[in-house]
């Protein structure tokens, strides 16, 4: 059983884990506008990776007898001025979703809801790699600037694939 609250608290991120690849999507076609498919690729992959922590929330919420309630996803911001500037906003914006994700584990300690807490420790896991792989490219495009370096930089970026996360499996 899940507490209301804990219910609620879970739909409430299901939506953010939506606003996230939705988001995510709209970096890729802004970069898929710029001429930079192998960038485009790589936020590709990132909203194909949001929509699986979002079913994987889903299906928790599920398992555990609660009810899913799907919101309404706003509309992404779809314009940057450069392509730091996106990625920088994307790095916040996973700031953003690890502060939530660390609220959702003080709910589920503050419940003493073990089981609940158990299935966010993936999440908090994987909010590390997120911003660790986000920052990286920011890095990478500071280092870059708006030079060549940044067709090297979208080779690069084309060769990532989604690859389902092990623990899901
Ligand atoms: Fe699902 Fe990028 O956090």
């Amino acid at each position: 059983m899940l507490s209301k609250k804990m219910e609620k608290a879970l739909n409430d991120q299901i939506k953010w884990e939506y606003y996230s690849a939705y988001l995510y999507l709209s970096l890729s076609s802004y970069f898929q506008g710029l001429g930079l498919p192998g960038f485009a690729n790589w936020m590709d992959v990132q909203f194909q990776e949001e929509q699986f922590h979002a079913r994987r929330m889903f299906d928790y919420v599920l398992e555990k007898g609660g009810k899913v309630q799907l919101q309404g996803i706003e509309a992404p911001q779809h314009t940057w001025k450069t392509p730091l500037a996106a990625f920088q906003f994307a790095l916040s914006h996973e700031f953003a979703v690890t502060k939530r994700i660390n609220d959702l584990m003080d709910l589920a300690q503050k419940e003493k809801d073990h089981a609940s807490a158990i299935f966010l420790q993936w999440f908090v896991t994987e909010q590390v790699e997120e911003e660790a792989s986000f920052g990286d490219t920011v890095n990478k495009l500071k280092l870059v600037g708006d030079g060549g370096g940044l067709f090297m930089l979208d080779r690069e970026l084309a060769a990532r694939v989604f690859v389902p996360p092990v623990a899901a499996k």
